[in-house]
This record gives C-alpha cells, sequence and structure tokens, in this order.
C-alpha cells in the first residue's frame, strides 16, 4: 500500500476520489468538523490534527519524498537544504536543524563565547525554556522585567542589570508577537554583548517587514507539535548569519568529531529528523493561507472585544503579529475564564509562571515580587481560542459569551 493510499485510509477519504476533489474547501470542513466532535470543548483551544489536514495535499507529497530517500546522503542533502531555505527565508546565511528549540538555544548560547558562570540578561517571564537554556550553557540568568503593557522585556531595565560579568541579552518574541527590536540592538552593540532572539514562538513574524530571528547576532526556532510552524513532535532551528557560530553549533549538534565543541555541547545528538522536516515544508508550503486564516480571526476578536474592559493585545508595528496566541488582559482573569469554560470555550490562564517563582531558579537572588510587571501581566492573561481549526463563527461565539459575561456584571465595566 503506498504511503498515500494508506494515509487516506487513516483519514477515511476514498481512494477513489479525485486528486482535486480531495482538497475542496467543502470536504476539508467537513472532516475538521467530523474530529471536532470528539474533542470536550465547544470550541477547543488547539486541535492539531487541524494544521495537517490544512496541509494535507502538501504533507502526502512531502513526506512521499521524505520516505523515498535511499541513503545517508540523500537524507542529509534533505535536511541540509531544509535548514538553508528557512535561513534564507528569514534573510540570513545559515541554519542548522536542531532536535527541539532548547538545543537550539543552548548551542546558540554556547557558540556566542557564553562560560561557566557567565550572565545571560532574559526577561522575567517567558516559557521556561529560555531560562533552562541558559542554565543548560553553564551560565546564570538574570531577569529583566517585562514593559509595563507587556508581554517583552523592558529595554529601559537592561542598563540596570548589566554587570561585569554579563555576556549578552535573549529577547524572547512571545504568542506570535513583538516589540521594537531596536533598544535592544542598540543596547548590545554600544555594550559589547550578544544578542539572541528567543523566536520559538515566532515563525512567519516580522518587524516592519523583516523577519523576526534577524535581528540579533543568532536565534533558535523550535517546531514543537503546538508552534504555529510545526512537526509531529520535537524539532528546531538554530540561524545566524555568522560562519562561525554556525561552524560551532554543527560541531556541537554533530558529535562525531573529538572538537572541544563537542564536548560543550554535551555530546548528545542533536539532529532534526526528516519526519519534523516534512511536516514543517508541508506547514511552510501554505502559511500564506495559514497566516491569513489566524489573521481573519484576530480582526473578529479585536472588533467584537473592543467595547470591553479588556486589554486586547495590539501590534506596535502594522502586521508584527502571526496571532499563534491570542492573550488578553484583564483584572477578572479568573471570574472571566471560568466564566468561558463553563460555556465549553476552552480559554487558558496561569500559563508560563513567572521564572523568578520556579523552583529552577529559586536560588538567585530577588523574589518575583521584585518584577511587578511580570506579575501583573502573568495575573491578568487570559488566552483565548485561536487557530486554522476555528471559524470565524467559533471566534464570534466566544465573543458573544464576553458579551454576555459582561452583561451579566455592569459593575466590572
Ligand atoms: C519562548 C520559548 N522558548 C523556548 C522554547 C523551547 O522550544 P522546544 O520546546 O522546542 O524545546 C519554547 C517552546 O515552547 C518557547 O515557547
Amino acid at each position: 500500500m503506498s504511503l498515500v493510499t494508506e494515509a487516506l485510509r487513516m483519514l477515511r477519504i476514498p481512494p477513489s476520489a479525485p486528486r482535486g476533489i480531495r482538497i475542496l474547501d467543502a470536504k476539508r470542513w467537513k472532516w475538521r468538523l467530523d474530529t471536532r466532535a470528539s474533542l470536550a470543548a465547544k470550541v477547543p483551544f488547539s486541535d492539531y490534527s487541524a494544521s495537517y489536514r490544512f496541509s494535507q495535499e502538501e504533507l502526502f507529497s512531502e513526506l512521499e519524498r521524505a520516505f523515498a530517500l535511499r541513503t545517508d546522503r540523500e537524507i542529509w542533502e534533505y535536511l541540509e537544504s531544509f535548514a538553508a531555505d528557512y535561513a534564507r527565508s528569514l534573510g540570513l546565511a545559515h541554519g542548522v536543524g536542531t532536535s527541539s528549540g532548547t538545543t537550539a538555544l543552548t548551542f546558540a548560547l554556547l557558540a556566542l563565547g557564553v562560560e561557566p558562570g557567565d550572565e545571560v540578561l532574559i526577561p522575567s517571564y517567558t516559557f521556561v525554556a529560555t531560562g533552562l537554556a541558559v542554565r543548560n550553557a553553564g551560565a546564570v540568568p538574570i531577569f529583566v522585567d517585562l514593559s509595563a503593557s507587556g508581554p517583552h522585556l523592558d529595554p529601559g531595565q537592561l542598563a540596570l542589570k548589566r554587570g561585569p560579568r554579563t555576556k549578552g541579552v535573549v529577547a524572547v518574541h512571545l504568542f506570535g508577537g513583538m516589540s521594537d527590536p531596536e533598544p535592544l540592538v542598540h543596547f548590545c552593540r554600544s555594550e559589547g554583548l550578544f544578542l539572541l532572539e528567543d523566536a520559538c514562538q515566532a515563525h512567519a513574524l516580522r518587524w516592519k517587514g523583516r523577519p523576526a530571528g534577524s535581528f540579533g547576532d543568532a536565534a533558535a526556532f523550535s517546531f514543537g507539535h503546538t508552534k504555529l510552524v510545526s512537526g509531529l513532535g520535537n524539532g528546531g532551528i538554530f540561524v545566524t548569519s555568522d560562519e562561525e557560530y554556525r561552524r560551532r553549533v554543527r560541531l556541537m549538534r554533530d558529535p562525531e568529531g573529538a572538537s572541544p565543541w563537542v564536548i560543550k555541547g554535551g555530546r548528545t545528538p542533536g539532529y532534526l529528523d526528516p519526519l519534523q522536516v516534512a511536516c514543517v515544508r508541508a506547514q511552510a508550503a501554505s502559511l500564506d493561507r495559514i497566516l491569513a486564516h489566524r489573521s481573519e480571526l484576530a480582526e473578529v476578536y479585536a472588533r467584537g472585544l473592543a467595547e470591553f474592559p479588556l486589554a486586547l493585545p495590539r501590534p506596535e508595528s502594522p502586521g508584527a503579529h502571526t496571532w499563534w496566541w491570542y492573550v488578553i488582559r484583564t483584572r477578572h482573569r479568573d471570574a472571566l475564564a471560568t466564566f468561558l469554560m463553563g460555556r465549553g470555550i476552552e480559554a487558558r490562564v496561569k500559563f508560563f509562571e513567572p521564572l523568578p517563582r520556579l523552583s529552577a531558579f529559586r536560588d538567585l537572588p530577588g523574589s518575583a515580587d521584585a518584577y511587578p510587571n511580570s506579575e501583573s501581566f502573568w495575573n491578568e492573561a487570559v488566552a483565548l481560542p485561536i487557530g486554522i481549526h476555528l471559524d470565524p463563527s467559533d471566534v464570534q461565539c466566544v465573543v458573544e459569551a464576553v458579551k454576555a459575561f459582561f452583561a451579566d456584571r455592569t459593575s466590572f465595566r
């Protein structure tokens, strides 16, 4: 049985269906709805299978290509050409595929020259992996609070945190959005520090037309299954235009020789595998459609929620958001989330706990109270469902529920 036949069987699509008909939108949406019926929530936060149906034609042909690779050399070339294409799409010279975003960040920090005991400035609110990568590299994370509007690091506080052992800054682009990179670039250049972009949530993101990941000395992306562009499991990529950084990361990733970089990298093979690459390539081929769909849903939220006492995400630069997540802020976080959950809407709260709260970083000086903007962001943030598994009517259903929430509580307005 060919791979395509097998995939069609799994998706319960008759092999007799002509190829063109299989991708007709009506059918696609019908399969999507069939799958959704089995999910508990009326408006689920995520449905990863939707990514694959959304790009199924591209995925099938990419999987055929990956499984047809015959030799080590062919597999190697498949992986290398993907990494080079990905870097090129960001305007960068080099890409090195890695087994995860955390691996890419850890290798990046080591390649950028971090030594044990060095300090690296990172936001106090981010996904835990940013801080863990700094620790993996043997360095000490020094937390910098978010700006008052959140969710990104406040560049005005960098100088206060810079010390004699500071080697660099990790800027994290959260939820598919970013803030103005210029103050960070300026600070790092004038202080002789590296700037590493944690772009693990920032696929296809642009600031004034320039891709996220291209502002610093290097960047790391994740292709973990939750991401906007993802594999079926884990994956990541390190990107840079610096040939020496590329060389070091390659030595750490492919631990076959006896170079000191192999030892530094922990001698753990860190490859990106062809199956994840096939998934990522398929999604990259339909990225414009994915972004257009998400942006349409974000507009429904922006229009529908404007009249309520909520802080909505407002990209600082037009287009500087891919709407991977739609995160609003409210002082009524728990009441709103409970109300939405009661109506079958899967809103998320308390995600990405501020790092100073986590046991992994408790040995560092400064309690969580020292980062008031991170704390208030964390205490007020609600992530509403968004994604290609939803239609504008689903999002409208969330908007109506928010309306009902505030209608019941006029004192909240
Ligand atoms: C901001 C951020 N940094 C790093 C990572 C780590 O990526 P991975 O899970 O691929 O190791 C993630 C993953 O969610 C992330 O969101």
